[in-house]
């Protein structure tokens, strides 16, 4: 398969409205935090929107994740930018697989903790959210680097499209 020049705008803007949706996650899991004490405690959880909106904040990331890895099946990846080091290429490589993977397990772990009660599920869910936080932290600071240090115009690449 040949390689793309870049990413579609569908990639790019679905990487944009899933970093939101993430940081969402995080600034609103006050809700779901809560209501997940209560039922530990055998408590009535107290009912608002916080909850529902937890759930489906992670239904939709999952389901744009999957999206998003079926438009990279079909298109391919662009190729690393120029001027890196192989080692460095790979660990790209990777993080990426891990952040796609931390947007089907965290889901996952959180239904399997909220619908089926499953009590180590949760522990994982929240190790699990510490996990993509140092991840998407990686991921930031790479992308920082090779674009203001490097100089390579890397964040274009999520900003252009290319074919
Ligand atoms: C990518 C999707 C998701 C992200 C980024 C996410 C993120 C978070 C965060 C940051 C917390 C607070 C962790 C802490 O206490 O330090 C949390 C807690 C929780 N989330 Fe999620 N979540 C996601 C999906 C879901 C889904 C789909 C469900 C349920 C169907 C869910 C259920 C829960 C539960 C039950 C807790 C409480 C766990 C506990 O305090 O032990 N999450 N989540
Ligand atoms: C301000 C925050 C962010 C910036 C500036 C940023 C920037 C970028 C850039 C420039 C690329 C293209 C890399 C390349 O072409 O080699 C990329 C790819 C990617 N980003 Fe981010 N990103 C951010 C946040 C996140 C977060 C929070 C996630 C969490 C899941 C994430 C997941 C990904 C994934 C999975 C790819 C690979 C796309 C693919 O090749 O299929 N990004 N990001």
């Amino acid at each position: 398969m040949t390689k793309p020049s870049g990413y579609s705008a569908t990639q790019i803007g679905l990487h944009w409205i899933v970093v939101l949706l993430i940081v969402l996650q995080y600034v609103l899991h006050d809700g779901i935090s809560a209501a997940w004490e209560a039922v530990e405690e055998g408590r009535e959880a107290a009912s608002g929107l916080l909850v529902p909106m937890h759930i489906l904040g992670g239904v939709l990331i999952s389901a744009l994740a999957l999206w998003r890895l079926a438009l990279r099946a079909r298109r391919g990846t662009p190729l690393p930018p120029a001027g890196g080091h192989p080692a460095l290429d790979l660990v790209a490589r990777v993080t990426h697989g891990a952040l796609y993977l931390l947007m089907l397990l965290l889901p996952l772990t959180g239904a399997l903790a909220w619908f089926g009660g499953v009590e180590t599920a949760a522990g994982i869910h929240v190790v699990l959210t510490a996990l993509l936080l140092v991840l998407a932290g990686l991921h930031v600071a790479a992308a920082l680097f090779h674009h203001f240090v490097m100089k390579d115009g890397l964040l274009n690449r999520m900003g252009r499209p290319a074919s």
